[in-house]
């Protein structure tokens, strides 16, 4: 029988519980939400799977061993009882990260020499601080806790948004938004900002069902830790279409580039133009999701007032039955817009804290 692992998704802070959302959807579990991430359970073609699949998550740790420790000398012992070589390759090194909290092993740096030592002394992998592969240690109430990091690059890095603008949005934040907007794939989907185009090309993904993590490698790849090839569903056509729009054209230019990549260059169009300009395409009525400038990161923010009134009034007159999603860090813009916006709470996003508005407009 293969064996189960403790899984722990990490999430962007704040959207825990859609991440847990997705996961349940694609059928892991149990998916329980906690700070910081998701727990589930599964073997290692599930965490292969996780890494796949999952739009949402930041990585897939999986733990490898719990024990107490008071002393470093208990640890040290502790530590050269887990079965290393059922995870790591004597080949490939490994970077030993160690946090400690409310415990008699304060050291963080003497306790990551030991668990160093120990992998060395069995396995025989060398530590070095640029490696592949990384051990995530806690040590916390005196129990330490050892993940690895089966991800390696974070997973918004999917392979494709080589261009980025100045103010990117990461592609896990991106697609839990879209969740978070009730997006599932089936409607037509506008960003009049776009910026590099990560709402468009996640939502293209969505409903063309493009695995996340279809063009590049995980740490996993790295790990004697089994993680056979798991069964995943096809690809489909869709007959939707998903506009990106940008006053910028180095924007339309790289976010058009982005979709190439991504190989949804078919189902996509990026035009260069002002947000006042913005006209729903022709067909059914969809999602408009965008993250305009907002003052801490790029623009002024006197001058943003106006830009998110145009964008209101723009929305509020030419997008009747559509649905909004609007993401900012600044309440008073968001009501700038004039439209009739409900707030999530707080989402973290790269040392700021922002949040998704969203409305009907009827
Ligand atoms: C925060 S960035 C969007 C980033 C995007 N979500 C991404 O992931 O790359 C805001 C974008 O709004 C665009 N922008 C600013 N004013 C605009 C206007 N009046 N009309 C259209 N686009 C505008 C900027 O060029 C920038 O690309």
């Amino acid at each position: 029988m293969r064996r189960t692992h403790d899984i722990f998704l990490i999430a962007p802070p704040g959207l825990e519980p859609l991440l847990a959302e997705e996961a349940l959807a694609l059928g892991f579990a149990p998916a329980t939400p906690v700070p910081g991430g998701v727990e589930i359970r599964g073997d290692g073609a599930e965490i292969r799977r996780a890494n796949l699949m999952l739009r949402g998550a930041t990585r897939v740790l999986v733990r490898i061993a719990s024990f107490r420790a008071m002393h470093l000398a208990q640890l040290d012992k502790r530590a050269h009882k887990v079965d290393w070589a059922a995870i790591l390759r004597p080949d490939v090194p490994v970077r030993v990260e160690v946090t400690t909290r409310k415990s008699r092993i304060y050291h963080a740096g003497a306790a990551q020499s030991r668990i160093e030592r120990a992998i060395a002394d069995t396995v025989g992998a060398p530590a070095t601080s640029d490696a592949p592969v990384t051990l995530k240690v806690r040590i916390d109430d005196d129990l330490v806790t050892v993940s690895v990091d089966t991800s390696g690059e974070a997973l918004h890095r999917r392979g494709h948004k080589e261009w980025v603008g100045k103010a990117p949005l990461r592609e896990t934040m991106a697609a839990l938004v879209l969740r978070a907007c009730g997006y599932a794939g089936d409607e037509p989907v506008v960003d009049p900002m776009c910026g590099s185009g990560t709402f468009v090309l996640e939502a293209a993904e969505i409903a063309l069902g493009l695995m996340p993590g279809r063009d590049r490698r995980f740490a996993l790849d790295d790990l004697a830790l089994e993680s056979p090839a798991p069964v995943l569903p096809a690809s489909r056509d869709t007959a939707l279409r998903f506009h990106g729009a940008d006053r910028d054209t180095g924007a339309v230019r790289g976010a058009a580039a982005n979709a190439v990549r991504a190989g949804v260059d078919g189902v996509t169009t990026f035009t260069a133009a002002p947000v006042s300009d913005a006209q729903p395409p022709e067909g059914p009525p969809g999602l408009v999701v965008v993250n305009p400038p907002y003052g801490a990161r790029i623009g002024n923010r006197r001058q943003l007032f106006g830009l998110y009134g145009a964008l209101g009034v723009t929305l509020a007159q030419r997008f009747r039955g559509w649905r909004v999603g609007l993401v900012t860090s600044d309440d008073g813009l968001a009501r700038a817009t004039g439209l009739d916006l409900t707030a999530s709470a707080p989402i973290a996003h790269g040392g700021l804290r922002v949040k998704l508005w969203q409305c009907d407009l009827s």
